[in-house]
């Protein structure tokens, strides 16, 4: 199964795709996950990165469609893979598809995960990240068991650099001009399914494999 995940900032892509990427055993892909790795680990691509998160802008199309056909290319995505964040442009999407096609695959879906802007401050602002292994939680919403430590590997969660109110409203500003056309992309090639990402977590995950359907080998 191969899927894209669309949707705005704070919409809740990369909550879903942990259930999703449990539930259908495929790698899941966050090019944000992968950037921020780099920051920690002050790479050159980090550094580079960093210069453009940190304004709420987008990294360049051709250093980030690198990173995602070399991840791509690795043997745990024969059998699919759940991409988070990535297409966000019209270049990256044409570039995925050419990669794919390359290779006689293309994708399942593309589900955009739908919440209105009224939502995405308040989730943006009580988001708590794993530095570690990128889990998100949410102060109200979604709390860990014990406060202030991963649920899933005990690390000590942290708020995200580019969380900050001024730089949330900068994010939705380049998601509405650059990543939204996306949605008529998909829909013009009939791959586009919609959830209301409003409801709670668990509600959202069922409508989302309501969609996906039942076989959790991936292979559909
Ligand atoms: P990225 O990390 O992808 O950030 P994003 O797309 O802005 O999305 P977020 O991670 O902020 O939100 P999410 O949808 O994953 O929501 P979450 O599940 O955490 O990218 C960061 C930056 O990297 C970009 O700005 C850009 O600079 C760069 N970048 C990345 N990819 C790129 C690309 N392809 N090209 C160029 N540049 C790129 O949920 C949010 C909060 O809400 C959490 O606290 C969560 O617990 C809570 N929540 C989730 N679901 C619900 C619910 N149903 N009800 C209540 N609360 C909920
Ligand atoms: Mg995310
Ligand atoms: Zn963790």
């Amino acid at each position: 199964m191969r899927i894209v995940l669309l949707g705005p900032p704070g919409a809740g892509k990369g909550t879903q795709a942990k259930s999703i990427s449990n539930r259908y055993s495929i790698p899941h892909i966050s090019t944000g996950d992968i950037f921020r790795k780099n920051i920690s680990e002050q790479t050159p691509l980090g550094i580079e990165a960093k210069k453009h998160i940190d304004k709420g802008h987008l990294v360049p199309d051709d250093l980030t469609i690198d990173i995602v056909k070399d991840r791509l290319s690795q043997r745990d995505c024969d059998k699919g893979f759940l991409l988070d964040g990535f297409p966000r442009t019209v270049r990256q999407a044409e570039a995925l598809e050419e990669f794919l096609s390359s290779k006689g695959k293309k994708l399942n879906t593309a589900l955009l995960i739908d919440v209105p802007r009224d939502f995405i401050l308040e989730r943006m602002t009580g988001r708590r990240v794993c530095p570690a292994c990128g889990a998100s939680y949410h102060i109200k919403f979604n709390p860990p068991a014990i406060e202030g430590r991963c649920d899933l590997c005990g690390t000590d969660i942290i708020q995200r650099k580019d969380d900050k109110e001024s730089t949330v409203k900068e994010r939705l500003d380049v998601y509405d001009s650059q990543t939204q056309p996306l949605i008529d992309y998909y829909k013009s090639k009939d791959l586009l399914s919609v959830v209301y990402g409003t409801k709670a977590i668990n509600e959202v995950f069922e409508s989302i494999c309501n969609i996906l359907g039942s076989d959790r080998n991936g292979n559909n």
